[in-house]
């Protein structure tokens, strides 16, 4: 064994290690990272002792933290030690091997983990309030979206009217058989065709929602994301939005509430000032939707736009004719 280094440096090595507390904290946290509280339960020492020696561990280098939600996560990895340091712990934890105290951490440990579930509930427990917020750091904010998309029939057909760029096309495509945007827009359509080059079943069509280039019945539900306010005749948008659905067929569309910022209007190239909801049932009644319901969305944080709303229906099954001899017969 090698001892390098400057003979203070040495000293102050040798001092750090001079305390059991501190021997059984660097036993602990060679095997296994650890909160505060674990190591407290792990000792059985009061949380102040603990995070003084913690606290001197840390300043002098022996061990690392890193913060997760509210609590600070130590650690110790001798091959990140400076030498001096490293053979000095080498001598230590030989030492310190056969400590009946050294045994009952060991053994506490290894209760500690073979009860798993504690660190996680410990661990939501301190990160319930910010739970949000760091899942969207650590994750992002998507997996849940596409998680929800994947309840979607995978034989279903879906059509995005108003697609634009085509975000709400990429995110279906993995689900359902197949995908159709359509949209006026050249410039958007081909930022749509970029997204999904990769997806072979996603067809884009270029043509006004008012006049769908889809047969009746293909779709078996459709969506129309912020593209009502820009159309002339909304009515007649939505009757072809029913029209491409089959009976059944389920029509959900997202769009301004109505606001009074006209400037707003102006600057977006809209033509509505957004849509009141209970009119905008009566459109979408109007256009042979049924089941019709509205809901605000909450909006986003940092969103700026006006609120939207969300219209939801079906496509009327057709009317069954019922004869009035099949009736007396069934009587
Ligand atoms: C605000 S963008 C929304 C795009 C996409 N749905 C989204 O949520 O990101 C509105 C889209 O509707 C399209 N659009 C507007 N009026 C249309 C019409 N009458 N016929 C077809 N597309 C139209 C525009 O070209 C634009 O791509």
């Amino acid at each position: 064994m090698v001892l390098t280094g400057d003979p203070e440096q040495l000293m102050l090595r040798m001092d750090n290690l001079a305390d059991p507390t501190r021997l059984r904290l660097l036993r602990l946290l060679e095997r296994r990272e650890l909160g505060v509280a674990e190591l407290v339960e792990i000792l059985q020492l009061p949380q102040s002792t603990v995070s003084r020696h913690l606290k001197i561990l840390a300043d002098q280098g022996w061990v690392a933290s890193r913060s997760q939600g509210t609590m600070n996560l130590y650690r110790m990895t001798p091959s990140d030690l400076e030498p001096s340091a490293r053979a000095l712990w080498k001598v230590a934890r030989r030492e310190t091997g056969e400590w009946a105290t050294a045994r009952q951490d060991d053994l506490r440990l290894d209760h500690h983990l073979s009860n798993g579930g504690r660190r996680a509930e410990e661990f939501f427990a301190g990160a319930a309030a910010h739970w949000d917020k760091l899942r969207r750091e650590q994750y992002g904010d998507r997996y849940g979206v596409i998680g929800l998309l994947a309840l979607l029939p995978a034989s279903d057909v879906v059509a995005d009217l108003g697609c634009g760029t085509g975000s709400a096309l990429a995110d279906l495509a993995g689900h359902v058989k197949r995908v159709i945007g359509v949209d006026s827009s050249t410039e958007m359509l081909k930022a749509a065709r970029q997204r999904t080059r990769e997806m072979s079943n996603v067809e884009l069509y270029r043509a006004p929602l008012e006049s769908l280039p889809i047969r009746d019945g293909e779709c078996d539900a459709a969506t129309m994301f912020l593209a009502l306010s820009y159309v002339a005749d909304p009515t007649r948008a939505l009757a072809e939005m029913a029209r491409i659905l089959r009976p059944g067929g389920r029509a959900v569309v997202v769009d301004l509430m109505s606001h009074d910022r006209e400037a707003f209007r102006i600057e977006m190239g809209q033509r509505h000032l957004g849509f009141e909801p209970a009119a905008l049932e009566s459109l979408a009644e109007e256009a042979g939707l049924e089941g019709v319901t509205t809901r605000p969305l909450v909006p986003e944080p940092g969103a700026q736009g006006p609120a939207l709303v969300m219209l939801t229906g079906r496509q009327a099954a057709p009317v069954r004719t019922i004869h009035a001899e099949a009736i007396e017969e069934r009587t």
